[in-house]
């Protein structure tokens, strides 16, 4: 099937950039970049919020904002393929023109990333390549590291490594657990989340040659990094 790629067309609903959301538990990030999908910023639609968990909390903050939402139980499957083919053929009858990972806790077949890749991005709560995988921020405060914080990078085959595209960046302070880091991690992932949308949306973030570009400009290694 051929997709459109950051499609932009005369206004209305028809021509819309679409996008797709991947959720598996409370959604805060689905619904920072609803709220600025709302206000216009970017101008787009979210075509589906799909969770991998029925229980997951974020579906019902989706059903909230009169989004379409769809649930595909990953245990209802007999191999990580047959999940990753089923959630495939759903995504691409949406032929959404981004694919958004948000807190979509799910190792991704090759298959299924090489089909989204240039128009798939995810959210990580480290400075990547810093702690990819889990418990990060436990992990940081393990290291005594003086600086933590999050990431949004393009989706490739290997775990938590496509190129980055934005940072934010905060400081770690001698009372901090992995509560506090977390909360301030979350604060800034609903800031820059939408806003690395919005860039790819309007057409000036791309990947290409494995590098994430700005306006035509490689970004560096780190994407750019916001200081909290
Ligand atoms: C976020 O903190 C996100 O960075 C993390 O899951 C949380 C989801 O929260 N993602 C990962 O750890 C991916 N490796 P949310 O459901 O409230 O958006």
């Amino acid at each position: 099937m051929n997709l459109p790629q950051n499609g932009h067309g005369p206004s209305g609903s028809e021509s819309r950039p679409k996008i797709v959301i991947l959720i598996s538990g409370s959604g805060s990030n689905m619904l920072a970049i609803a709220d600025q999908v709302a206000a216009k910023a970017p101008d787009a639609d979210i075509a589906a919020v799909i969770s991998n968990v029925p229980e997951a909390a974020g579906i019902q903050k989706a059903r909230d904002r009169d989004l379409n939402t769809l649930v595909i139980n990953h245990k209802d499957f007999a191999s990580r393929d047959e999940f990753d083919l089923k959630l495939m053929r759903q995504i691409d009858e949406f032929q959404p023109d981004l694919v958004v990972l948000a807190g979509f806790m799910r190792i991704l077949t090759p298959g299924f990333v090489r089909r989204y890749e240039g128009r798939m991005i995810n959210i990580h709560p480290s400075l990547l390549p810093k702690y990819q995988g889990l418990n990060t921020h436990q992990r940081v405060l393990e290291a005594g590291d003086s600086v933590h914080g999050v990431t949004v990078h393009f989706v490739t085959e290997v775990l938590d490594d496509g190129p980055n595209i934005i940072q934010a960046v905060i400081p770690v302070s001698a009372e901090d657990d992995a509560d506090s880091l977390r909360q301030k991690v979350q604060k800034q992932e609903h800031i820059i989340y939408p806003i690395a949308v919005k860039w790819f949306i309007e057409g000036r973030l791309k990947m290409d040659k494995g590098k994430a570009w700005l306006d035509n400009a490689l970004l560096p290694d780190s994407g750019l990094q916001l200081e909290a």
